[in-house]
């Protein structure tokens, strides 16, 4: 099969012929039917995550159909259409008896723990624990993204933020993660504002709920506190960046809830001080397990969350060694869908 396969970090990966993975027991193949580009995958492909083993095929957002299905699957079969989460949980340890897959100590994650969804099929373990299926009319560009950043911003701005109507939420970076966080606090009723660097994202963001939205300068925290009457609700880092977090927790109204979701290599200083005496809450999110997306499609079902909007491009397998180096210098708006 065809694969996207990285040889040595920060250096142009290569379309290269590779064997086909063959399905673990309790696993299954999928022919990859569509595939997102995320920040992540830029990330493993710089080095900075300690999982991966090169050479490496990234990619971990997917949807696609069962090609294969190991020994012991119970439920799925050849031809089944299905989207799971990044997060591969096992099902069986503590973690995951209390419905926390998205922190299983054992979870396997396509893409940075082995081979991922850059490539023409791919495999996924424990499969009877994090197939989603697919409604019909879920068309597979769309379902990718359910993979990783729109579940991911979902379980962020609901579950982890408890994001309510008429709160004041402030979306840092408007790629992947943070449209989908607009979208999704917009449907809950809240007052978004977008932050970004780039103008055709903030447009989108427009689109997309943002009541608000504002050029990243050095006066976005005074912005955010006029527009909002003295802080912020609800903050999220949807880029991974030690100067968004100090402005996000600077643009916080007492009491208010930063939601950490960028990935931050190089770590972050805390002003401690102020999350104490302000009693602000720093909270992490990570992916969202597959037995939570029943709430997440319905809402898709019924039109109140459109992912499929997001999507404003899609490439072959052949662009995206290029797609994914470019992530160093610029970020096209709106999501990147590939289709191997
Ligand atoms: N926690 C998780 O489970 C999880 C899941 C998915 C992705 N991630 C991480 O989330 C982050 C975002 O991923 P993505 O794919 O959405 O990224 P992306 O590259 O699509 O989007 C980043 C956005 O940030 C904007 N930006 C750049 N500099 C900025 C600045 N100074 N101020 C404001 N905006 C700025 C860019 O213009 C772009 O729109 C990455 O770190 C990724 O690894 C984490
Ligand atoms: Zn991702
Ligand atoms: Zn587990």
């Amino acid at each position: 099969m065809r694969a996207v396969v990285i040889e040595q970090y920060g250096v142009l990966p290569v379309v290269q012929e590779v064997p086909q993975p063959e399905p673990a027991p309790g696993g299954v193949v999928l022919k990859v039917e569509a595939t997102g580009l995320c920040r992540s995958d830029w990330h493993g492909w710089m080095g900075h995550d300690p999982d991966i083993v090169l050479p490496h095929v990234p990619g971990h957002e997917l949807a696609g159909t069962i090609a294969a299905v190991g020994p012991g699957v119970q439920g799925w079969q050849v031809g089944d259409r299905v989207t799971t989460p990044f997060i591969c949980a096992c099902g069986v340890c503590e973690q995951c008896r209390e419905g926390n897959h998205q922190v299983c100590p054992n979870q396997l994650q396509p893409g940075f723990n082995y081979w991922g969804s850059f490539a023409e099929y791919v495999a996924l373990p424990y499969a009877s624990v994090n197939l989603v299926r697919l409604p019909l009319e879920l068309d597979f560009d769309t379902a990718a993204g359910l993979g990783c950043r729109f579940a991911t911003s979902f379980r962020a701005v609901r579950q982890v933020g408890r994001v309510a109507a008429d709160e004041n939420v402030v979306i840092f970076g408007c790629g992947g993660v943070g449209l989908s966080a607009v979208m999704i606090a917009a449907a809950l009723g809240a007052r978004v504002i977008a932050v970004d660097t780039n103008p055709e994202a903030l447009k989108l963001a427009r689109s997309y709920g943002a009541a608000d939205t504002l050029q990243a300068s050095l006066e976005t925290v005074d912005e955010i506190r006029d527009l909002t009457g003295g802080g912020a609700h609800v903050t999220m880092d949807a880029l991974g960046s030690n100067d968004i977090v100090q402005q996000a927790l600077l643009a916080l109204r007492p009491r208010g809830r930063h939601l950490q979701v960028g990935l931050l290599p190089s770590g972050v200083q805390l002003d401690v001080g102020r999350l104490i005496g302000q009693e602000l809450q720093w909270l992490g999110s990570h992916g969202m397990p597959a037995h939570a997306y029943p709430e997440m499609l319905n809402l898709v079902a019924t039109g109140n969350l459109k992912p499929a909007d997001l999507i404003t491009r899609t490439i072959t397998l052949e662009q995206t060694p290029a797609a994914l180096a470019a992530l160093s210098t610029t970020t096209p708006a709106g999501v990147t869908i590939i289709n191997p």
